[in-house]
């Protein structure tokens, strides 16, 4: 477990019992809790990156956190361009990372 994860029982806030889901990201099985966004899963599994910019091929994540930037862009049961800050998780979903390849240093303007 992750330290971005607070166990239910050591929440200030008190969250009351929680109900543990799991998703499968790029086919993995990822432990979260009925609730959480998938930014939230996948920050809380120690996942701080799940894009690459299509020209500079630069990796984000989540970065506003409330759907306004489309950094945390995945696709969600072959849905493409979800926000994963804006979806909440549902056990069973199959996540896969919107990754492109690098384009060659000439074409990155570095
Ligand atoms: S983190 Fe900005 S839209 Fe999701």
């Amino acid at each position: 477990m992750s330290p971005r994860l607070v166990p239910a029982s050591d929440d200030p806030i008190g969250p009351g019992a929680t109900t543990p889901i799991t998703i499968l990201v790029n086919g993995d099985p990822v432990d979260g809790v009925l609730g959480q966004t998938l930014a939230g899963v996948l920050l809380a599994s120690d996942t701080l990156s799940w894009r690459t910019t299509p020209l500079s091929g630069r990796r984000r994540g989540a970065f506003c956190g409330i759907g306004v930037c489309f950094d945390c862009l995945v696709v969600v049961n072959g849905q493409r361009d979800v926000r994963a800050c804006q979806r909440r998780a549902r056990a069973g979903d199959v996540v896969e990372f919107h990754l492109a390849p690098a384009p060659p240093r000439s074409d990155r303007g570095e």
